[in-house]
């Protein structure tokens, strides 16, 4: 891909690199000089240029031409093609490091140019919410989502939490994963976004296997974030180079341009999203032409529940949104999503859909 160079006369002695054309011709950009701060500022005057979004290739090693005579990084301001505003959807402008690996990341600042908005990694995690810079407001979600927020939970979640799933009918995370990559396969080499991923079990799976350009660990809960943060920082298999993010946001404000993802994984999500049919045409728009949405949930009932019990087990009486086959078949496919296929196991439910 074509990288646009312009040097610019700062007091920093660093050179300013824009990748990824077009570059925004009357936007003028304005850098802190401390580059390994995580609060960097950007100024952008507002564009009527409206960006086109190449496809989604990411390269996590700065390219020789990218280093200064000594030897270190410079500092890099490009229109991120992995992460948009969660306001308007307009692609980020970044600085920092480049990669999809958690320490770039951690050292990029990222703004929108529409919106004005920053977005950084104040905490363990890019938070890339709607509300991530306020100060007075907190939003308070249905329990399904706040639940999961505890530390509590987060911290018990992989500590036996999940493994209660199997009684369901859950194969077992080892299980669920291998069959997940078997209808990932054409998505290779491309973006996974693993959404609602809580304390990363999956995202961690599909950052080792190596497969994928980049996985983004994506959850509204700040303390599952955490948690994943802290099992990648103990676990040896796992480097600054590993192609995987954590990013804070909510599934029905995906932060990511439309068509620019390759696959997304959404494991024993769909049932705890407030509201499954605005997740999932969230992903439809995330999803690039040919990408691949799997995911698993609690169905309502299983085939073997006795007719007798199945009016007692209407959505109306739970908490969570359990949906029934014919349902989860009926929301992707009025969100525009084809190929439609599942599996069952008592409970459980794998499905995938594709983007056309
Ligand atoms: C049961 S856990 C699933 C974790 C993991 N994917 C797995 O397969 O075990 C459900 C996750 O959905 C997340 N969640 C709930 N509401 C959400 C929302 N509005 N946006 C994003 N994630 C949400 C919760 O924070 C929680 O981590």
């Amino acid at each position: 891909m074509a990288m646009a160079a312009l040097t610019a006369s700062s007091s920093s002695s660093s050179a300013i690199t824009l990748l990824n054309k077009p570059f925004f011709p009357n936007r003028s950009y304005f850098f802190s000089s401390n580059s390994h701060s995580p609060l960097l500022r950007f100024s952008a005057s507002s564009s009527s240029v409206r960006p086109r979004f190449p496809s989604a290739a990411i390269s996590s090693v700065a390219p020789e031409s990218d280093l200064n005579k000594n030897g270190t990084s410079k500092i890099e301001i490009e229109e991120t093609q992995v992460f948009a505003c969660p306001v308007c959807y307009e692609p980020l402008m970044r600085k920092g490091p480049s990669g999809i690996n958690l320490q770039a990341i951690y050292r990029s600042g990222f703004k929108c140019g529409r919106c004005n908005k920053t977005y950084s990694s104040k905490d363990e995690y890019l938070d890339l919410t709607v509300t991530a810079d306020l100060e007075d407001y907190d939003e308070v979600k249905p329990i399904t989502t706040e639940l999961f927020r505890s530390p509590l939970v987060s911290f018990l979640y992989e500590r036996g939490w999940r493994q209660n799933f199997k009684r369901s009918g859950f194969p077992g995370p080892d299980e669920e994963f291998r069959m997940a990559e078997e209808y990932f396969k054409e998505a290779e080499g491309g973006v996974l976004v693993d959404v609602s991923c809580g304390s990363g079990l999956f995202s961690r799976k599909f950052a080792k296997s190596g497969k994928y350009s980049g996985v983004i660990a994506l959850d509204y809960s700040e303390n599952m974030l955490r948690q994943c943060k802290e099992f990648i920082k103990n676990d040896d298999t796992f480097d600054n180079s590993t192609n995987i993010a954590v990013v804070r946001a909510d599934v029905s404000r995906l932060p990511f341009p439309s068509g620019s993802v390759d696959a997304v994984h959404a494991g024993a999500a769909l049932h705890c999203w407030p509201s499954p049919t605005n997740a999932i045409a969230e992903i439809c728009r995330v999803l690039r032409s040919g990408g691949v949405f799997v995911g698993t949930t609690f169905l309502r009932y299983s085939p073997s529940t006795p007719w007798i019990i199945r009016p007692f087990q209407s959505r109306i009486l739970q908490s969570y949104n359990y949906l029934m086959q014919d349902e989860i078949k009926d929301v992707c496919t009025s969100c525009g999503l084809t190929d439609y296929e599942d599996y069952i196991q008592d409970s459980f439910i794998m499905f995938t859909a594709r983007k056309p």
